[in-house]
């Protein structure tokens, strides 16, 4: 009795390293690796951009976050442009390895660094070359409705991140598109001509 519990243990044992060494279950191809978790919708691997697949890829990209959001204020509009709306995607520029240059945190780019080789302006409180000059108000709006102060309507990228697909900047509150524009009101501002 004794012995036959040892035989039923030792092939228990067997059963277990067997699988781990020949693989036995469902077969994995290195294919299958590619990702629901990155909120693709499960579309398979050939949808998986990658953080560096370019714009479709990186802008929704899910980053490190707290785990849970701040309620107002500056603090939320940094998360929200940190790791909702990713504004510094397009609005930092990168190195030619294409990670961002944190020196120049939305301090806009030209065509050569920026997305997609559109120019993107820069959005820090500088006076001169940023967006210094604009009252909050002024920035919410452009998020929700693409009207800059001087009327003029937002172009290429920034539009169509502003329409979204099909869900866009244009659909957040107006709470948070004011706690965004309270957030990049109190980063540095960066000297940077882009145009
Ligand atoms: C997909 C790229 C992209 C993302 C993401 C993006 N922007 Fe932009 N943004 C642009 C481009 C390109 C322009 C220039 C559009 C133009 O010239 O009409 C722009 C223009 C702007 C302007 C107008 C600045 C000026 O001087 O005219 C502001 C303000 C702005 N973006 C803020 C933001 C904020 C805040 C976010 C995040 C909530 C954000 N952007 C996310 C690409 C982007």
């Amino acid at each position: 009795m004794v012995v036959r519990m040892r035989g039923l243990r030792f092939l228990a044992f067997a059963v277990v390293i067997g699988c781990s060494l020949a693989a036995c279950g469902p077969s994995v191809s290195s294919d299958d690796t590619g990702g629901d978790d990155t909120g693709d919708g499960g579309n398979g691997p050939d949808a998986y951009q990658g953080p560096r697949g370019g714009i479709a890829g990186t802008v929704w990209m899910p980053m490190h976050s707290p785990t849970q959001a701040p309620k107002g204020g500056a603090e939320r509009g940094r998360y929200l442009v940190d790791h909702v709306s990713l504004c510094g995607d397009c609005h930092t520029p990168r190195n030619r390895f294409g990670v961002p240059k944190q020196s120049f945190y939305m301090a806009g780019a030209d065509e050569k660094s920026g997305p997609l080789g559109e120019a993107v302006p820069n959005i820090t409180p500088d006076k001169e070359t940023g967006i210094g000059d604009w009252k909050r108000d002024d920035i919410a709006e452009l998020l929700i409705s693409g009207t800059k102060p001087d009327l003029d309507n937002v172009q290429g990228l920034m539009y169509e991140v502003i329409q979204g697909t099909p869900h866009g900047y244009k659909d957040m509150r107006k709470e948070d598109a004011l706690a965004i524009a309270d957030y990049l009101k109190s980063i540095p501002p960066i000297k940077n001509k882009v145009k």
